[in-house]
């Protein structure tokens, strides 16, 4: 590693106690700028996926089913948008103050992707804007990724439930037909799942976060091809468990390399 100025220390010292590290853990300092896991292969870039419903949405209800008819005539972002503030079939729409739909840069091919908004993102629109997204900005700003230029990020829900109690099952299934056409629409190349909702929910799996954390994984999208995922602790888990930041820390030295590799 390159020799740090004081200044630069003093910055790394200053996140640690952001992330709430107040003891030293070990003897020897332990350089975790380097990843030890190998990370997988970048795909190339795709063009969006099919307009076709996903097989899980054959035999669906009825609202499912037409939540995946409208999210694949949407062409585009902003006529996905619509289509996901015009769908009725939910009755979150109607104690949501705001259709949240997502932040940040399209573009970037990185796509962070969480479990639904709360308070403060149904009042403003917009995802990860609360205590919890301050968290993740500054996480991220500590491998060099900004929200106005390195990421694009939504949810699994594009509307808060009342109380913020966690998405049902049948919640998620109506929705993951618009979350897959925004992955194909905004074609990035790797996914970053925060959280047992959305790593359950897109890695089509029943293990807990604690057992998916930590490692890449593929997302099947619409088209049949996969697309790298690496699943994460959700930053408002890590406010009510602090010693769990250093998990995270690691999933982002795992991001920050597969990133630096493309
Ligand atoms: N938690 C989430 O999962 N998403 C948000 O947008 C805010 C908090």
């Amino acid at each position: 590693m390159e020799a740090m100025t004081r200044e630069a220390l003093l910055a790394a010292l200053r996140l640690q106690i952001d992330w709430g590290a107040d003891e030293a853990l070990e003897e020897a300092a332990l350089d975790r700028t380097v990843a030890r896991t190998p990370a997988p292969a970048t795909p190339a870039r795709q063009a969006p996926a099919l307009v076709l419903p996903t097989r899980a949405v054959v035999g669906a209800p009825p609202a499912v089913t037409r939540a995946a008819a409208l999210a694949a005539q949407a062409d585009n972002l902003p006529a996905l948008r619509e289509a996901m503030a015009a769908f009725d079939g939910s009755p979150l729409r109607e104690t949501a103050t705001n259709l949240v739909f997502a932040d940040g840069v399209p573009e970037s091919g990185l796509m962070l992707i969480g479990e639904a908004p709360g308070g403060d993102e149904d009042r403003l629109g917009r995802p990860f804007v609360g205590v919890s997204g301050q968290l993740l900005d500054r996480m991220l700003a500590s491998i060099g990724l900004r929200r106005e230029e390195s990421f694009y990020i939504t949810n699994i829900l594009p509307f808060r439930p009342p109380g913020n109690r966690t998405p049902t099952d049948a919640e998620i299934s109506l929705f993951l037909p618009f979350v897959l056409r925004h992955i194909a629409l905004a074609r990035p190349r790797h996914l970053v799942l925060l959280g047992g909702v959305a790593a359950k929910s897109l890695l089509r799996s029943k293990e807990g976060i604690t057992r998916l954390r930590g490692r890449w994984h593929e997302v099947t999208k619409n088209d049949g091809q996969s697309l790298p995922a690496l699943a994460t602790l959700h930053p408002a888990y890590l406010l009510r468990n602090p010693a769990a930041k250093r998990d995270a820390w690691v999933d982002l030295l795992l991001l920050q390399r597969s990133l630096s590799r493309q």
